[in-house]
């Protein structure tokens, strides 16, 4: 047997069963996939399931607020990729009539659509030959191939573009493809891969040179940048000051608490004699709640402090993009993870 029919073989014995490989609708597939760029199978669930739940077509998508969209989305992280997915939708209101297109070139101008996805929704809703190219993929390739070329090299994505649309079964290019996914994810996995039990083991290259642990192979990105986060938690009767960021920075238009940035970290006595933070709060003391939480971002480590404001703290001056909000209404609000993990603790 070829790898292709080896890899086929397999998954009729070991496919998950999945809502998303019941259809064929080309924007229910299209939320899937996004959704699972962000984060693995079981995470990602509950979240298509409430998106297709409240937002079952892309014309209801693209109607949607923003807000909406924000909120479902919570909790995924990468809030750009929830945006793209607002601006694809009326993308598609408006360049195809609320038509979901399923032709790989016509997806691919997309926001938020790449090469990856584009073949994912061609192949899986119209049987487009299109291979897609996953880190399952990268990693199914590599050790069976034996390829040491780094996967996020120009020249490595070439090689292996070349190679998987070369092992695609262009008979079956939707179910071809979901089971080299598949494969790579439950059997080829990244750390104590199955090979003991894999239908793969008697060609596979890198179980044959005990190259497993080392492929596939990937250039280091560049260094995190640590950023430190000071958050202040002013009550006032039932209300908590809430501030909405804005673009240009992580988590754009989400809402948490007041923030002042420092180039270190700091002790309270630093904190208060900060500039900024009597312009705002005078000399009132705060109260740190909890040790300082280390969020880790794709290129960014965020060392974020809470702290509670005393009862009578009276603001200096506000910021135009802080409002209060009614605690039981903090719910409503667009947050990003770190924020309303926090809410869940303390509020
Ligand atoms: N990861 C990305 N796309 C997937 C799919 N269609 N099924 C399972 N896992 C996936």
């Amino acid at each position: 047997m070829s790898f292709s029919e080896h890899i086929l073989a397999w998954y009729h014995q070991h496919k998950r069963a999945l809502p998303w490989r019941e259809t064929r609708n080309p924007y229910v597939i299209w939320l899937s996939e996004i959704i699972l760029q962000q984060t693995r199978v079981e995470q990602g669930m509950p979240y298509f399931l409430k998106f297709v739940e409240e937002l079952p077509n892309v014309t209801k998508f693209a109607a949607a607020e923003e807000a909406t969209i924000l909120r479902l989305w919570q909790g995924l992280g990468y809030y750009s990729r929830a945006r793209n997915m607002h601006k694809a939708s009326k993308y598609v209101m408006e360049n195809h009539a609320g038509s979901f297109p399923v032709a790989y070139e016509e997806l691919l101008k997309l926001p938020g659509v790449g090469e990856y996805t584009a073949a994912a929704i061609s192949s899986f809703s119209n049987d487009e030959p299109r291979a897609v190219l996953d880190g399952n993929v990268f990693r199914v390739l590599a050790r069976y191939f034996g390829i040491g070329e780094p996967i996020n090299s120009s020249a490595g994505k070439k090689i292996f573009a070349g190679l998987a649309q070369e092992l695609l079964d262009t008979d079956h290019p939707a179910t071809y493809n979901q089971a080299i996914m598949d494969f790579g994810a439950l059997q080829c996995k990244p750390k104590n891969p199955n090979c003991a039990e894999c239908v793969l083991r008697l060609d596979c290259v890198a179980l044959n040179t005990s190259r497993v642990a080392e492929l596939p192979v990937k250039n280091k990105g560049k260094k995190s940048r640590d950023r430190f986060f000071h958050y202040f938690i002013v009550e006032k009767d039932d209300a908590v000051l809430m501030s909405q960021r804005t673009d240009g920075d992580v988590w754009a238009n989400l809402y948490e608490f007041p923030l002042m940035e420092s180039a270190g970290p700091l002790e309270i006595p630093e904190l208060v004699a900060m500039e900024e933070y009597q312009q705002y709060f005078g000399h009132a003391i705060p109260e740190k709640i909890e040790r300082t939480i280390k969020h880790v971002l794709s290129h960014q480590n965020i060392y974020a402090s809470f702290y509670r404001m005393p009862k009578d703290v009276r603001l200096q001056s506000k910021k135009s993009h802080w409002n209060y909000c009614l605690s039981k209404k903090l719910d409503k609000l667009a947050k990003h993870k770190l924020i309303s993990s926090f809410i869940e603790r303390y509020f």
